[in-house]
Parts: C-alpha cells; structure tokens; sequence
C-alpha cells in the first residue's frame, strides 16, 4: 500500500516529484494552487485559460516545470455541488495521472477544510493505487508511487488514518472478487475468512454440510448439490471491548462463488464475470474487520453463505421443492435466481441472533444493473429509518444508494401452485423488487435492509473512484453506515 502522510506547512516548504492542485468550477485555485502558481508567474493560470480546461470528473492537466520543488503539476478539476464526492474524484484522478507518469511522491495540496475532507482526499488517492496483479509476471506496482502527501493546515492525520481503514475494506473485496472462480471456490473462501478472523482477532465458527443439514439450511445447501465443492457458512464477530455495545448488526452477504445459473444455465456473456456473485461476502467480511479497525463500539456478526451455483446430475431441476430452514417451502423454478435461496436461510439464521438490525448484501438480480447501472446500489427494507441510514451513509461515502420499494402487490407473482412461494415468476418487470419481495417471507425482525449491488459492484470501464473489475462497492458505504451508529 503506497504511504500516505500529512503536510501541514504551506506548500511551497515541501519537496515533491510532483504536486496536484484544483480547479473549481469557475477555474479558480485554493490557496495552495495559488501559491505554486505564484512561484511560476502565473503560468499555471494562463495556461489553464489558454488550453481551455474543461472542469469535469476525471479531467487532469499536467503542467511541466523546472523553477520549483516540483517537476510535474497535476490540474484536477473540482466540479458539481458534492464536495467530498468531487474531492474523492479529483485525487482518484490526479493520482492515476500521476502514476502514468511515473512520480514517486505525490503531494495533494487540495486545502481541504474539514477531516471528512481530509479522509475523501486519502481514500481516493488510495483507491487509485489498488492494481490486482497475482497472475502479471510483471507487477507494475513494484516500481510506482511510494508516498502521497495530503497537505493540509488544519487537522491531524487521524483522517487519514481512517482513510486507510476504509481502502483496506475496497481492497480486501477487490482482492477476494477478482480472484478466479476456480480457485476461490466455497472451502477456499471461508479458508480466507477464518485467516483474516485469525489476524485481526475476530470469532470465526465455520459451518460445514453436515451441521447445516441438521440446522434445516437445506434451501442454502440446495444451491451447492450440482458442484463438487462443498458450502460452508462462516460466521465472524466482532464485539467491542468493554462496555455495552451500542448496538449489534447482523450483516448477511451472498457468496455464490461462481454462478452458472445451475441448469438454468446462463449463456457465455451472462456467465463471463459471475466469479464476481460472492462480492456481498467479501463486503461482509471486509465490514467486519473494518469495525474492528476503527474500533466502533458496535457489535457486527458476517454471515458468509458461500456456495458454487453449478449444472450437474445432483443440481437442483428447474420445479423442484425445497423446504427452508424457517420452515416454508419454495418451488425452484428458476436455478439462475440461486442467491435468495442461500440468503432466505442465512436470514433465518440470523434472526435467532437477536441483533438490533440485519443487512443483506448481495448481487442479486440483473435488473438492478439496467435500472439503476454501475454507480447507484438498489437499497429496500422494511424500516425507513434504517433505509435512511443506509442512503445517508452512501451519500457520504461516495456509493450512492437508491431506494426501491417494497410493493407488497408484487408478492402476488412469488405465489406457487405446489409450495408455499416460488424463487422465480419468470417475468422480468420490477425484477430487483421481487428479490426483495423473496426474501422479505424469510424476514419476521423489525429492522431489516436488503442491498442489491449488482450494477456498482462490478466495472466494465474505468471511472468515478474504480478500476475496471471489482470496485469494493458497498464496503466503504456499510463501514460508513456502521461508524455512524456509534
Ligand atoms: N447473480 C445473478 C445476478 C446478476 C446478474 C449479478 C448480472 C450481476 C450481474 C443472479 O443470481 C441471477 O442470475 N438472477 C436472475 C434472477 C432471475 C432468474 C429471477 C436474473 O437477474 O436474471
Ligand atoms: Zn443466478
Ligand atoms: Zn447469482
């Protein structure tokens, strides 16, 4: 992880390879850009007009120079009404730009003005730098930038601090969703979650078939029948020391490690990036351990329900009924809507642990892609103030949720012939809302969010604070939404 530190004097004692600053909306520059503008004669600003930079997201200027400490300027635009938001973007930006060309110590000089501030300027910055390269022969991270420096008069480096906290929870998910399906199959990825309960002094119980099938969790273990790799349920705690926590959150999260559809077999374009359906477990298990790190006095419980969704003699056949751990019964009639099934019994688990709110996170349904895209998650709940919570949290931290509603109507296409409910109505209108729908049968607790992140969980371009792949979506959002409760 490059070093992040602060800099507290004015910018010009500093001595960098390079320095970014900021051009707001009407091309003007903070106080920090001015100065470095100064040392130049204005050049910078003259520039800026003559070349006609256009403030948007993402746009970088570099500006070369031999009369200062700096050799490379990097212009990033400030823009729009959302100042964290924009901050976050301008040292994403200016960090990428940075690293292209080859600068070894960066300073920010974005004069921010508060310490969430401080903290949008460090994670973007650290978001930038993320690279998965496990399988590159030649690691381009070895050789590139070292050390940021976020200047900044005010406040101390607890921020930043912060900062590094929440990009290690986008970077334990990136890591986990990028790895390929055939070697981060159910056993493997509860492997990695009791390695990290192990290193960060987390409860870790893991769950194997047998103890599952006498706790009735047959419709989660029905998801597995047609692979060869055995589910497993990890649960990880994380308790506050002393004192009474200030309340406890169950976060369930979908951990398909590689969807196929099972026998409702997806075609290839579908399946390409299905490695990607265990991102609600990565987050929860990032989540978790972020509680931990910042040290909040609430109780977080991750429920990993990891199972590989695969076509095979043993698999689930489309019209199969399956009985849950609650008791009901669900007709399969589609195996592709496979992630309700597993978090229908991970909720019923959750519930007997009497937390004050459950979560679920999931990429549960294509339609949250086509209605929402790669930038808002599909929030639904049966409690407002927790929905709230959530949308508040993703306004601070960058990853926008949206609510959708919870039409009671619509359990109307949920309703079976044979069984209590079907998984699937076979129509695709509202479909993110049946999902939630699905699972709110499995729900009798007050408090409860679903968190459909389909869209903004996985990238195909390079944009806002993401690299192309996994982005970590939710994890810096929940760890928000958890922070904040404290
Ligand atoms: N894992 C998929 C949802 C998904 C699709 C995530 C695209 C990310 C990108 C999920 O298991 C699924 O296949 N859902 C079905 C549900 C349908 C059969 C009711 C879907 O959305 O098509
Ligand atoms: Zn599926
Ligand atoms: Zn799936």
């Amino acid at each position: 992880m490059a070093q992040l530190k602060l800099f507290k004097r004015p910018i010009i004692s500093l001595k960098a390879d390079g320095v970014a600053i900021l051009i707001g909306d009407n091309r003007q520059l903070t106080p920090s850009g001015s100065q470095v503008d100064g040392i130049v004669r204005g050049r910078i600003a003259r520039t800026l007009r003559e070349e006609d930079f256009r403030v948007k997201a993402g746009n970088i200027m570099v500006f070369y120079s031999r009369e200062m400490n700096f050799k490379k300027v990097f212009c990033a635009a400030l823009f729009g009404s959302d100042r964290l938001a924009s901050l976050r973007e301008a040292a994403y930006s200016a960090v990428r730009a940075a690293k292209k060309k080859g600068v070894r110590k960066l300073a920010l000089a974005f004069d921010p003005s508060n310490a969430d501030e401080i903290q949008a300027i460090g994670e973007g910055a650290l978001l930038a730098t993320y690279r998965f390269e496990r399988f590159k022969s030649k690691k381009e991270s070895r050789d590139s930038l070292g050390t940021i420096i976020v200047c900044s008069a005010i406040g101390n480096s607890e921020p930043l601090k912060k900062a590094e906290i929440y990009f290690r929870a986008a970077q334990i998910v990136r890591d986990l969703v990028n790895e390929p399906a055939g070697s981060l199959r159910p056993p493997q990825l509860a492997e990695r979650a009791e390695k990290t309960a192990r290193e960060s002094k987390l409860k870790c119980r893991i769950f194997e078939p047998a103890e599952l099938q006498r706790m009735g969790a047959t419709l989660f273990l029905s998801v597995g029948k047609g692979s060869d790799a055995p589910n497993r349920m990890v649960q990880l705690t994380y308790e506050p020391a002393g004192g009474k926590p200030v309340a406890h959150v169950a976060l369930i999260g979908k951990g398909v490690t590689f969807d196929s559809g099972g026998l409702s077999l997806k075609n290839e374009t579908a399946m390409e990036h299905m490695k990607s359906d265990m991102t609600g477990a990565a987050v929860v298990l990032a989540c978790v351990r972020g509680a931990r790190e910042l040290k909040l006095r609430v109780k977080v419980t991750a429920l990993l329900m990891a199972t590989e969704n695969m076509p095979d003699g043993a698999a689930n056949r489309p019209g199969d009924v399956v009985r849950a751990m609650n008791g009901k019964t669900v007709e399969i009639t589609n195996t592709d809507a496979e992630g309700r099934l597993a978090l229908a019994d991970g909720l019923t688990y959750a519930q007997r642990l009497k937390p004050d709110y459950i979560i679920d996170v999931s990429t549960l349904t294509g339609a949250q892609v086509i209605s929402l895209g790669r930038l808002i998650g599909a929030v639904m709940g049966n409690d407002e103030s927790l929905v709230q919570k959530i949308v508040r949290a993703g306004q601070k931290s960058g990853e926008l949720m949206w609510q959708l509603p919870l039409h009671e109507p619509y359990k109307d296409l949920m309703k079976s012939d044979i069984a209590d409910i079907k998984n699937s109505s076979g129509l695709t209108e509202a479909g993110s809302i049946q999902g939630g729908l699905f699972l709110s049968e499995f729900v009798d607790h007050p408090r409860w969010a679903h968190l459909d992140v389909s869209g903004p969980s996985w990238q195909e371009r390079e944009w806002s604070v993401y690299p192309r792949a996994s982005s970590g979506f939710p994890a810096r959002c929940l760890l928000t939404f958890l922070s904040d409760l404290n």
